[in-house]
């Protein structure tokens, strides 16, 4: 396949997705590679473009809360008041299914992902088809996610045809997630919405985190660079080593080598700049590692926090 085209051309997408192809498209939070949710080709493609195992379910995206019904059986009144509230926005719902959905989109599962995101192309888009979008990040699996178009280029740019510009992405980080676990709703994978905005709407939730993967996102080591990451501060100089920091660079290390997520200590900002800067510093050539500094562990901090701690264990799973 020749290069993708990055452009603002909606019709061109609509055209490909209609016929079963896929398209990159902008979301607040990070980009997808989207396919028709109902086409189980389509569906296939995504798998295969992302090289991504098939059980790892998929999110589905709707253009509004009125949508719902075209992938879930049910929508339980802990779901609908979070949709209610948070929706255009970063939170992914898991309800349970209908038969619209198949089950390669949910690897299996009775439930699917879904959510309405906050981007006034894609929901756009999301108006003129008939059909909801399937949409994992568009980033071979296990990577971090794109923020940008031209990250999306730089990683699947000879596997899809389109990439549809909606600009850097403004949030930064992936959807919340949440589900039901034991009849109670659940935080799957924290992420652009904060577990204390969730908390306000609907009292106290837990997060259920590793060792049972409910969702992916919640394997270790799934967000990766290509580069080593040591969470914490050098002893004393260290040459061929970069860091990331959150406001302020480290004494021990180049400052060439050094990008600060946020020097005003905007948790929103750093969230936006998280897997840009971790691109920007695997492309430095010659270093050995990345010192992480984590942020304050509260509101989106957290999801920065647990995408920080991914990135710096080994990886278990290659992409
Ligand atoms: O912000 C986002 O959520 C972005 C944009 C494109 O919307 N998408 C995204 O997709 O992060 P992906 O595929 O990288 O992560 C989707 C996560 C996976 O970990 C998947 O397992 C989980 O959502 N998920 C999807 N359906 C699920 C289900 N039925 N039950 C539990 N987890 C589910
Ligand atoms: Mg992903």
């Amino acid at each position: 396949m020749t290069e993708a085209e990055i452009g603002t051309n909606l019709s061109a997408a609509r055209e490909l997705l209609i016929a079963g192809e896929l398209v990159a498209i902008p979301t607040e939070t990070v980009y997808g590679l989207a396919g028709n949710a109902f086409d189980v080709e389509a569906l296939a493609k995504i798998f295969e473009v992302k090289e991504r195992p098939y059980f790892d379910p998929l999110i589905v995206h709707i253009h509004s809360i009125e949508a719902v019904p075209m992938c879930a059986s049910s929508f339980p009144e802990w779901a609908e008041k979070l949709a209610q509230r948070f929706w255009p926005g970063p939170l992914t719902l898991v309800l349970p299914k209908n038969d619209n959905v198949p089950d390669l989109a949910t690897a299996g599962l009775p439930t699917v992902g879904v959510r309405v995101p906050n981007h006034a192309l894609t929901l756009e888009l999301l108006r003129s088809l008939a059909f909801p979008l399937a949409a994992p990040s568009a980033n071979p699996f296990g990577y971090v996610s794109p923020t940008t178009p031209q990250h999306v280029a730089a990683q699947l740019s000879h596997r899809i045809e389109y990439i549809l510009d909606g600009g850097p992405c403004t949030v930064g980080i992936e959807s919340t997630i949440v589900g039901e676990r034991e009849g109670k709703p659940s935080i799957f994978r924290l992420g652009g919405l904060s577990l204390e905005e969730i908390r306000e709407v609907i009292g106290e939730i837990e997060v259920v985190n590793s060792g049972n993967i409910i969702a992916p996102g919640m394997m270790d080591s799934h967000y990766a660079p290509r580069i080593p990451m040591i969470l914490g501060e050098p002893e004393e100089a260290q040459r061929n080593f970069g860091a990331l920091r959150f406001m302020e660079p480290l004494p021990e290390i180049d400052l060439s080598h050094q990008l600060i997520l946020s020097p005003s200590g905007d948790l929103h900002e750093a969230a936006a700049n998280l897997f840009r800067s971790m691109r920007q510093l695997e492309a430095m050539k010659g270093l050995d590692a990345i010192y992480g500094e984590l942020v304050p562990d509260v509101g989106i901090g957290r999801a920065i926090n647990d995408r920080l701690k991914r990135a710096s264990v080994p990886r278990k799973i290659s992409a």
